[in-house]
């Protein structure tokens, strides 16, 4: 693995031990909810939830496809987060999970319907490599879903920055979307999910001076990319 890699496991080792895993059900869901709409699953997909975290969203994904080969995989860099997701899957029947870089996903060519990757994709230190990977492991017509709070256009995310341990990537809507072109994607979309959760006037966390620009920033949304490996011929 690359150092820059084994850096990132392990921070978000801390953040799994810290109990952060599971506190980002609450801070992703509202912006999550409209893009598992949008995902259309169906009984019978196959679909992977990478940098999957404690793995609330996987287990999600994995009841939206139950059924013949319906299945959901989760696949994250830290072995922590990875252990967590696992003990709160044994109801589950239909979820895996593994552990491993963004650009090494331990599953046959072709094998995935749908990916689905929720505030993971800033930190991949290659992102090009992680789409080329993940264009080997969809199927052909297979779609992808990026969603992410940190880019250019959010100028509040643009503080996290400097001070997360662990370097990030910031690039523009445009920029990605030209990344997603280039690895091979088509059908190329770009769109923001505002985030609907209720702001109590009480803010007092790290992050924003006040529930003010909380709200601003809920209201300038995630970014969603998305995308579709092409067809076969
Ligand atoms: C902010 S958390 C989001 C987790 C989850 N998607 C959620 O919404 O709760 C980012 C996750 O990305 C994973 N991650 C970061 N860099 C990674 C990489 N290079 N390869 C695979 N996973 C990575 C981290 O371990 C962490 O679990």
């Amino acid at each position: 693995m690359s150092e820059a890699n084994e850096k990132l496991k392990s921070e978000f080792n801390e953040w799994a031990a810290d109990g952060r895993g599971e506190e980002m059900e609450n801070h992703h869901a509202g912006i999550a909810e409209p893009v598992f709409v949008r995902m259309a699953l169906q009984s019978g997909e196959r679909v992977l939830d990478l940098g999957c975290g404690a793995g609330w969203a996987t287990r999600k994904l994995a009841r939206a496809v139950e059924g013949g080969p319906g299945m959901a995989v989760g696949h994250d860099i830290s072995d922590e987060m990875i252990g967590r997701a696992r003990a709160a899957s044994t109801a589950v029947d239909n979820v895996l999970f593994t552990i491993g870089a963004a650009d090494e996903i331990p599953w046959r060519d072709e094998y995935f319907d749908k990916v689905l990757s929720i505030e993971s994709f800033y930190y991949y230190p290659d992102p090009s490599s992680v789409l080329r990977e993940l264009l080997r492991a969809l199927a052909p017509g297979g779609s992808l879903y990026i969603l992410i709070n940190l880019y250019r256009e959010n100028p509040y995310s643009l503080r996290w920055v400097k001070e997360l341990k662990v370097p990030v990537q910031v690039h523009s809507e445009g920029e990605y979307a030209e990344l997603l072109r280039a690895a091979g994607f088509v059908n190329v979309a770009v769109d923001h999910i505002p985030d609907p959760t209720p702001t109590p006037d009480d803010y007092s966390g790290k992050w924003f001076a006040n529930a003010e620009e909380l709200r601003d920033f809920k209201r300038i949304g995630a970014l969603l990319l998305t995308a579709r490996k092409p067809p076969a011929e």
